[in-house]
């Protein structure tokens, strides 16, 4: 294979406004918020990194100045981060080819992006490889669910090759989904029009349809997941917590936990189902917190009981209250 048809490089699509996670976006970009004590970018990064993922443009919007100060040039995750800010939001189409300006991509050069809140274990360098064995414009990374109405259905032929790509259907016709993860070729990128507001999957993908520019999927069924709503932001960091093994930047986990330098913790309290405690939070004797994210400075009372729980920064849970599955903040 020769250098110029590599996947080297990557945009991640990072601008979006979160709404979905409101009041948590309203201090931090959706795709800062950390996960198993990362930010989401961050576990995205180094799985990029680790499938060959030289140069990354990091898309960005919505409270675009606080990336760079936590990723910079890149360099200490051995790769080169670039930032390309839209004044206005571009949509996910346009943001792509504002993106891709600053990749300098050569003809017959692939590019990788990513959706900003999805973590995957995923085969990156397979997904690689079948692009470039298919020589295809583009591949999606597809995944099943039971339910695909809140996502892009990709219905394929029997060799794989993209029938329709139909963003959010009332009655999906098919349960395989788009993931999140592209390879483009520099050629379907050219076909995004520059500085305009433009949707990839309600008018890119099916421009390229109808073009019939070869569109393939790449079905993984390893994990997945979008954290763009509450419950699922909570999974995700519950999940990556519960198996390091998802994502190589998850901070050390001890006793399925994941415990901030700064938290302090009754001896007699029980933590863990792949809780996160963070900085200035304190757990009073006999507590119990299982698969729960309790945020800076939270105070959790005298033999408290908290389950499947996100407690927003600064709360205090009083001493004997029990509560599963809330949402606080
Ligand atoms: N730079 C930039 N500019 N990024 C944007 C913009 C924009 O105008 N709009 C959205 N994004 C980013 C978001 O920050 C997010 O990371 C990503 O694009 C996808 O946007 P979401 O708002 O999370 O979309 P979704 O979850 O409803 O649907 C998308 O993801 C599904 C899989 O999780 C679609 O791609 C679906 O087809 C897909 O199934
Ligand atoms: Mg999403």
């Amino acid at each position: 294979m020769s250098d110029n048809q590599s996947s080297s490089k990557a945009i991640l699509l990072v601008g979006g406004k979160g709404t979905r996670l409101s009041p948590l976006t309203n201090q931090s970009p959706k795709p800062m918020l950390k996960v198993a004590g990362k930010p989401v970018t961050e576990h995205q990064i180094v799985k990029a990194q680790e499938a060959g993922i030289r140069e990354i443009v990091l898309a960005t919007s919505y409270m675009a100045e606080v990336f760079e100060p936590y990723f910079g040039n890149g360099s200490k995750f051995g790769i080169s981060i670039k930032y390309a800010v839209e004044e206005v939001p571009l949509g996910t189409g346009g943001a792509i080819a504002n993106a891709a300006q600053m990749l300098e991509l050569q003809t017959g050069e692939s590019v990788v992006v990513f959706n900003g809140d999805v973590l995957s274990a995923h085969d990156l360098s397979q997904q690689i490889s079948q692009h470039k064995a298919t020589n295809a414009d583009v591949t999606l990374y597809l995944t099943e669910v039971e339910d695909a109405r809140a996502y892009g259905c990709v219905p394929l032929d029997n060799e794989g090759r993209v029938l329709e790509f139909l963003e959010k259907m009332d009655n999906p016709i098919a349960n395989t989904i788009n993931a999140g993860c592209y390879i483009f070729s520099s050629r379907a990128i050219s076909e995004i029009p520059r500085d305009s507001v433009v949707s990839v999957e309600r008018d890119t993908f099916p421009l390229l349809l109808q073009k019939e520019f070869p569109m393939y999927g790449y079905k993984d069924g390893s994990y997945w997941i979008d954290m763009g709503t509450p419950q699922s932001f909570l999974k995700a960091s519950r999940d990556l917590i519960l198996n390091p093994s998802l994502s190589a930047a998850t901070d050390s986990v001890v006793a399925e936990s994941l415990i901030e330098m700064g938290a302090l913790i009754d001896s007699s309290a029980n933590i863990g189902g792949g809780s996160m405690i963070s900085a200035g939070a304190r757990i009073g004797a006999r507590a119990t917190v299982m698969g729960s994210m309790v945020m800076n400075d939270v105070e959790i009372g005298e033999g408290s009981t908290v389950i499947d729980c996100y407690i927003a920064p600064g709360l205090t849970v009083p001493s004997s209250t029990q509560i599963v599955g809330e949402i606080l903040g």
